[in-house]
């Protein structure tokens, strides 16, 4: 047994978010000097599992998902534990409390976690300031969602805007299509909006490559059609966020929790995340795919990478499992030479060509505007 399964039941006495905090405060410590943590966990980097991605290149295709460094404070100490890339936010223009506490939830049988913090972040200046102060030595996504209250064109005004700030800092954008813990979100995920807002960011012709990523509760089919018809704007997907209730992810809940309102992740939304990469990858081979949900173990790792995603993202598993999971995964993929047996099409390899014409923007016409909490799911934002 390793330690942090010895002293777990400890730490999960402890509410999750002050848990996350005293992290925090640990990581923190190490984010200017990485190499410290790096010879306390004794990782290292391996060269049979870079990995080049629309013109990225990664030390590790496993990284860790958007919401733990949301503030952009401990991302070096993270690629020091083995992460190839932190993704950072999601940030929104001004910063935002999120909801209100105890906004996060343990579900000890399911290995899973409900949240509902609705995307609580410093906005974009704070964290560009921090971004700024900390030169990187990992690969940085920068996650970008609207701010609260806003309709879905200002929505989508307001995310452009974010990505001309920031995209500078960051190796890649992700834009948040899918929290669940906030109004109005997952309108972002509707076509005409999808396509605006890719339009849109198109015409801002940055180098960075763009990744949408969408909800766990979303078909196989309206994801084909949502990729059909932006027309190659987006560069690659993130498959997938949370799930929301209802959905049939939850049915099988054990845990005390598991009526809490917000978005389900870890072990119950990994076959979920698995079915649509397959599928995804099937349908559009020459698209990246991210992988997210559900990733406790290097073989659950290497089964998201088999059904088509070129990188692997870990949240609930990191909790669950500690910091030793990242060198863990990584040693078992080296070993096995799990990147070397994949047969993806070199496209996936190769950096955005951004016309340099702009496109056409479709309006969201008002017959095609979509409600603001269309599909919304829950919002627990206290009026
Ligand atoms: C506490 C918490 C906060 C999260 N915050 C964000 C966020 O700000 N933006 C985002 O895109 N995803 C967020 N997520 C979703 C994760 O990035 C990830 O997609 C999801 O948890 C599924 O992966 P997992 O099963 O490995 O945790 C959050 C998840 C958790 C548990």
């Amino acid at each position: 047994m390793d330690w942090y399964k010895a002293v777990r039941p400890l730490i999960f006495k402890v509410d999750p978010e002050v848990d996350h905090h005293l992290v925090a405060n640990g990581l923190k410590m190490f984010n200017s000097c990485p190499q410290v943590l790096q010879k306390m966990f004794l990782t290292k980097k391996r060269a049979n599992l870079q990995v080049t991605v629309k013109g990225v290149t990664f030390d590790s295709p496993i990284g860790i998902a958007a919401g733990f460094d949301k503030k952009a404070e401990f991302y070096n100490s993270l690629g020091a534990l083995g992460a190839g890339f932190v993704e950072i936010g999601s940030i929104t223009k001004h910063n935002q409390p999120g909801n209100k506490k105890k906004r996060i939830f343990r579900l000890p049988e399911d290995k899973a976690i409900i949240n509902r913090m609705g995307l609580n972040n410093l906005g974009v200046e704070e964290t560009r300031e921090h971004l700024a102060n900390s030169p990187k030595h990992v690969k940085i996504g920068i996650s970008v969602a609207p701010g609260h209250g806003l309709s879905s064109s200002e929505m989508v005004d307001e995310m452009v805007d974010d990505i001309k700030e920031i995209h500078s800092f960051a190796d890649y954008i992700a834009l948040n299509q899918s929290c669940p813990n906030q109004k109005g979100v997952t309108t972002l995920q509707e076509v005409p909006v999808a396509k605006n807002l890719l339009q849109k960011i198109h015409n801002l012709h940055i180098k960075e490559p763009v990744f949408c990523k969408f909800g766990n509760d979303i078909t196989v089919d309206k994801m084909i059609e949502i990729i059909q018809e932006t027309e190659g704007l987006m560069d690659g997907i993130i498959l997938t966020n949370t799930a929301s209730n209802p959905s049939s992810t939850y049915n099988d809940l054990k845990s005390a929790d598991k009526n809490e309102g917000g978005g389900l992740s870890g072990k119950p939304i990994f076959a979920k995340s698995l079915e649509l990469t397959t599928a995804i990858h099937k349908a559009f081979p020459n698209l990246p795919i991210m992988f997210s949900g559900g990733i406790f173990t290097p073989e659950d790792a290497q089964e998201a990478l088999q059904a088509g995603a070129s990188l692997v993202q870990v949240y609930t598993g990191f909790i669950y499992n500690g910091p030793t999971l990242l060198e863990q995964i990584n040693k078992h993929l080296s070993e096995e030479d799990v990147l070397a047996n994949l047969d993806y099409s070199p496209e996936i390899a190769l950096a955005p060509v951004r016309d340099e014409q702009d496109v056409v923007v479709s309006d969201i016409e008002p017959e095609e505007k979509v409600e603001l909490d269309a599909n919304s799911g829950a919002s627990f934002h206290e009026e």
